[in-house]
């Protein structure tokens, strides 16, 4: 998938009108604070329907502004397609909506695999570094671009998560709606069942690929597993929340399911999370990223756009190298400040200045 032609007004501080990008490698150089990464977040949102740094999807206007319009031009086995993307501040509220060729989208779950993005950014060290809730967002993330029915299950699931929560502290005065907690517990065996499914079948398929990867970016001397680590054993799942009923009411809220799911990340057979350097973690979260690239080319047949911000001067020469050869057959746009040499000889230039292409 390429992306041809990009506008945004009032996204942040972008004013971009018309910008052509190369669908091999671009490179955007600026300074400090001019919209670099601004732009990586305004092709994210189109795909996503958020912002990966954002706490809302107001703080994404133009300070001082009621709208911004992004439009994406892109092309697809040969098929040509636009996308807009608004958000408007209508009171304190803002308000998104997505067309594509013109035609509204009317849920997320059909936004998700129409443009095929994966970001690497610095931030993405947390994916080895922070809690659970970080390793369970990667995995909704990006099995969600494979599969519409996923974001389906896991919507109910927290759905019921909620209403059984809910329950769970009226329970704490009031016992009479007991026989109540059974359609919940029910309700997250169903859809839980499916997410664990879905949820080891992805670790399992990231892992080979990462690991081959990973392999080569260290020249041999790592060796990185990803392991599915399940909240709740599936084969225990309905009798495990059955039978913390008790424990549940007294806390409030629901102890076990997928919502405690997490990856564990091992180089050397040692925990990447407690254990890894700074670039041992850094380089496993790029193998994560880059084995993702090949799942989505896999299943899809289409190969994502991937987004780079300010990663390569955390990278020595050799895993340069190593990445630039990895996404050679991709479109890739990439920031960075300096004046960095790279181990790359044909790509775009770009200058961002003050939310402008110079
Ligand atoms: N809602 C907003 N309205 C106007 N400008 C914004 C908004 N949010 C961020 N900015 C501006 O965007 C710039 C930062 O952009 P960013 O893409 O993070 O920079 P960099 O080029 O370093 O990646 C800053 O100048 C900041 O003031
Ligand atoms: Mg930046």
């Amino acid at each position: 998938m390429i992306l041809k032609n990009f506008s945004a007004t009032g996204f942040r501080n972008l004013e971009i009108k018309n910008q052509e990008l190369s669908p091999g490698t671009n490179i955007i150089f600026g300074n400090n604070a001019q919209g670099k990464t601004n732009f990586l977040e305004a092709i994210y949102f189109c795909a996503f329907g958020r912002s990966l740094r954002a706490r809302s999807d107001s703080e994404l206007i133009k300070r001082n502004e009621k709208i911004t319009h992004i439009r994406l031009e892109t092309e697809r086995a040969g098929m040509f397609s636009v996308l807009d993307a608004r958000i408007e501040l209508m009171g304190k509220k803002s308000v998104k909506s997505v067309a594509i060729d013109f035609i509204s989208v009317k849920h997320m779950k059909d936004l998700f695999g129409r443009v095929l993005v994966v970001m690497f950014s610095p931030e993405d060290l947390r994916l080895i570094k922070a809690g659970p809730s970080e390793r369970r967002r990667f995995m909704d993330m990006e099995i969600c671009q494979l599969s519409p029915v996923y974001y389906s299950d896991l919507r109910e699931y927290h759905r019921a998560l909620k209403q059984r929560n809910a329950l769970l502290k009226i329970l704490q005065k009031d016992k009479s709606q007991y026989d109540g907690l059974s359609i919940w517990d029910e309700q997250l065996t169903k859809c839980g069942l499916k997410i664990m499914k879905t949820r080891s079948a992805f670790v399992k398929k990231i892992n080979e690929i990462a690991a081959e990867i990973h392999k080569n970016i260290t020249r041999g001397e790592e060796t990185l597993e990803l392991e599915y680590k399940p909240g709740i054993s599936p084969d225990m799942f309905k009798k495990t929340i059955e039978g913390s009923h008790e424990k549940d009411i007294f806390r409030g809220t629901t102890s076990d399911g997928i919502h405690t799911d997490d990856i564990e990340f091992t180089i050397n057979n040692i925990s990447a999370r407690h254990f890894g350097s700074q670039g041992q973690q850094r380089t496993a979260a790029l193998s994560a990223k880059l084995a993702e690239i090949e799942i989505i080319r896999q299943s899809k047949n289409e190969t994502p756009i991937l987004l780079l911000d300010d990663v390569l001067s955390e990278l020595d020469k050799h895993r340069q190298k190593f990445l630039f050869e990895q996404i050679k057959n991709l479109q890739t746009i990439v920031t960075c400040t300096g004046t960095e040499e790279f181990q790359i000889k044909k790509y775009k230039k770009l200058v961002m200045e003050e939310g402008k292409f110079k």
